[in-house]
């Protein structure tokens, strides 16, 4: 059967982001995601997403305490949960806790920072609960790296932290025509609502084929355990059959620019004096693994995806890997839902096709 997962298919127009595969070039409305990602915080970059103009002070103020507000909101919703955050694993938690929410509960022009707002609420809390802790609630004065970082229990008041993990969130915030995204986009096409598009994006980013990986990489990076031990490793790997995490990318034929600003945003930890042993390691593994790669498919290049260094940095930054995914989701729900918004603004039904290649009646069987 042809199964080409609708590669290099166009499902929209989008002034949101440009992946240039061939490149390694993502642009997000206007910037290359370098100059974002070390220049900016997450509150900057939706913005930026929902709004199209990176914000003046006064609108990025306004901006951080609305969407430190929303985050109290949330926290105040945890009660009303049930059993959602109980989940063994955090995206099956994040699912259900956000599918509490109800869109026709808030206002249209809340309902972008209500639901970035629970997404980051609602992990912390689920990590919490999981650590056997109480949630911590959020202080609505911080920004919200920083503020996720306390609520799930990382070192607090640490700057160059914040930082770094907000370098991450800007990186994650969107990406083209990714899976997750076009699943929120189809949902948004039926007309449906906002909550229940990034419900089903959740489901999405849970595969280990999209926002899974992470977690899989930091395993790997510890299996691996030191430089010299990365080839016999990944050949072993790779002769089960095995496929490396973090390695390869359905659009990128070169490394994955986000790939570099987090490996950037690593040395600039360092340079803080919060030091992660696994960059080394992980420069070592990533050399290793795209020379196995590109020997192996020497006409399929592989290179590093942004998942590899995702491992890393949020590791360094003191996130557990059970939160890696759950992560993720807190960037990337930016994204969905300034697609959202293009989808209901201007797209149609979202309705394809396929070719049926199962069995037809011998004769026509009605009458
Ligand atoms: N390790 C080993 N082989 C890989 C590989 C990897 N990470 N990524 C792709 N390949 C191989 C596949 O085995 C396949 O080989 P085959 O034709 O002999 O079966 C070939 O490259 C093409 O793979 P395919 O799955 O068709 O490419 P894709 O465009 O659908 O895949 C990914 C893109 C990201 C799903 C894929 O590269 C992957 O699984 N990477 C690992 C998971 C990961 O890091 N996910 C995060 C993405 S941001």
């Amino acid at each position: 059967m042809d199964n080409n997962g609708l590669e290099g298919v166009v499902v929209a127009d989008t002034r949101l982001s440009d992946v240039d595969g061939e490149r390694g070039r993502l642009v997000i409305r206007g910037h290359d995601v370098e100059a974002l990602a070390l220049r900016h915080d997450f509150e900057s970059v939706c913005a930026l997403l929902w709004r199209g103009t990176l914000p003046d002070a006064a609108a990025h103020a306004a901006l951080r305490s609305a969407l430190g507000r929303a985050r109290v909101r949330a926290f105040a919703r945890l009660p009303s949960l049930g059993g959602a955050l109980d989940a063994a694993d955090a995206m099956d938690a994040l699912r259900a806790a956000l599918a509490h929410l109800r869109a026709d509960e808030v206002a249209p022009a809340e309902l972008k920072l209500e639901l970035t707002a629970a997404v980051a609420v609602f992990a912390a809390a689920w990590w919490r609960s999981r650590a056997g802790l109480p949630p911590l609630a959020p202080d609505a004065a911080l920004g919200h790296a920083a503020d996720y970082l306390r609520m799930t229990g990382a070192p607090a008041g640490d700057a160059a932290r914040a930082r770094a993990l907000d370098a991450y969130l800007v990186a994650a915030s969107d990406h083209g025509m990714n899976a997750s995204t076009f699943t929120a986009r189809v949902v948004a096409s039926t007309q449906s609502d906002a909550v229940s598009a990034v419900v089903a994006a959740i489901g999405a980013l849970k595969g280990p084929l999209h926002g899974g990986a992470p977690g899989p990489v930091l395993a790997m990076l510890d299996a691996i355990g030191a430089p010299e031990r990365a080839g016999r490793w990944i050949a072993g790997q790779l002769a089960d059959g095995q496929r490396i995490m973090g390695m390869g990318h359905r659009v990128y034929r070169v490394r994955d620019p986000r790939a570099a600003v987090l490996e950037r945003a690593v040395e600039r930890l360092h340079a803080a004096g919060v030091r992660s042993d696994r960059l080394a390691l992980a420069r070592a593994v990533e050399a290793v693994a795209v020379a196995s790669l590109g020997e192996r498919r020497p006409e399929r290049r592989l290179a590093a995806n942004v998942e590899f260094y995702t491992a890393v940095i949020l590791d360094a930054v003191g996130l557990p890997q059970a939160l890696f995914s759950a992560t993720f989701a807190v960037a990337r729900v930016a994204g969905w839902l300034a697609h959202i918004d293009e989808q209901f603004a201007h797209g149609r039904l979202i309705r394809p096709a396929s070719r049926y290649v199962g069995p037809m009646p011998e004769v026509c069987e009605v009458a």
